[in-house]
């Protein structure tokens, strides 16, 4: 019988030498002490054994239990640290590793300023409205008060598409259509692209303008320098000072082009600003009272302001860029410089 018992032992000791997981383990567990195990087993044969002899023979089957098992929950004991000694060592992360880069993409210079310009304004008040590209003689000239013979019109400045409908040279049909549609007060910004016949370092056949426009009762020369002066102090920064000279633009009356400070010399005189210490920005003026009526907006009651300025232009100024078509050339290197600011 101990014989027996001996084997039964070596057999589960042998069994346990090629045991490497809990779950093999709990089948051999099984195996020898489960419910049906071989152990388990030997108890049940116990009728067979004589009277004298059961209490020895249980005592016996116990022991055996009582070993076996001993040996297993070792097993079990270091499986399990192995377990998850080799859990800890396939999730652990090298923190020495380097990390990983996402590369974000970035506004193009023309669309951040486009904003900077928008938000500044929006901020006073105005409300933004597009017109079409491909527009009619009437919205880019007539309805401007820009005459037939006015060199605007010519065919060497304009792309026209047939007599009467072009490509628009500026943002300023932008008013006509506002007025058209909305009554006094109006306060409007119009973006958007131009296109006109001209091509070198600082002009592109097509290229982004934004028009502004008030209309409303008691509106004058004082309010659009007020205005622009903010609008300067945003763009730019707190000292920079504005420059409005008399000029002549068919739709305003008077007409005046704003210069700022140089925002690289900052008035001395350098190359930017061709020594003069300022930078001419944008043109604006007075709404003409014959633009006014064609619009059917009362001139006796109402008065407007209006401005126009190029964006490629403000971007150049303000980044330092000395030829308009590295704007357009899409060189990430050159977006780049761009990022975040
Ligand atoms: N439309 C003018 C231009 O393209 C700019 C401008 C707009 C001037 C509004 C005065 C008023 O040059």
């Amino acid at each position: 019988m101990q014989e027996k018992f001996d084997q039964l032992k070596q057999m589960a000791k042998d069994e346990l030498l090629s045991v490497f997981s809990t779950k093999n383990l709990f089948e051999l567990k099984t195996k020898y002490v489960g419910k049906n195990g071989e152990i388990t087993a030997l108890l049940r044969g116990m009728k067979d054994v004589p009277a004298s002899e059961r209490a020895n023979f249980g005592k016996m089957v116990n022991d055996l239990k009582v070993e076996v098992s001993e040996m297993f929950n070792q097993k079990e004991i270091e499986l399990k640290e192995k377990e998850l000694a080799e859990k800890f060592e396939s999730e652990s992360v090298d923190v020495t590793l380097p990390g990983k880069i996402n590369k974000n993409g970035s506004l193009h210079p023309l669309n951040l300023v486009k904003n900077k310009i928008l938000d500044a304004f929006c901020g006073m008040g105005f409300e933004v409205f597009e017109g079409p590209e491909i527009d009619t003689d009437y919205y880019c000239f007539q309805a401007l008060n820009i005459p037939k013979d006015h060199p605007a019109r010519d065919m060497q400045d304009t792309f026209y598409i047939t007599d009467n409908v072009l490509l628009r040279p500026h943002t300023s049909p932008g008013q006509v259509r506002t007025m058209e549609k909305k009554a006094p007060p109006i306060k409007i910004l119009s973006p958007g692209r131009v296109y006109r016949a001209d091509d070198d370092a600082s002009h592109s056949p097509m290229f982004h303008q934004i028009e502004g426009l008030v209309v409303d009762k008691g509106v004058s020369l004082c309010d659009l320098k007020g205005l622009l002066d903010e609008f300067v102090r945003i763009m730019f920064d707190e000292d920079t000072k504005t420059r409005f000279r008399p000029s002549y633009f068919p739709f305003t009356e008077p007409s005046v082009e704003v210069d700022v400070t140089c925002c690289k010399c900052h008035g001395k005189g350098c190359s930017l600003c061709k020594g003069t210490g300022w930078i001419e920005i944008l043109g604006a003026g007075v709404v003409n009272k014959k633009v006014l009526e064609m619009s059917g907006i009362d001139s006796n009651v109402y008065s407007g302001l209006a401005f126009g300025m190029g964006i490629e232009r403000i971007t150049m100024i303000k980044y330092g860029i000395s030829d308009i078509r590295t704007l357009f050339e899409n060189n990430v290197k050159f977006l780049k410089q761009f990022n975040r600011r």
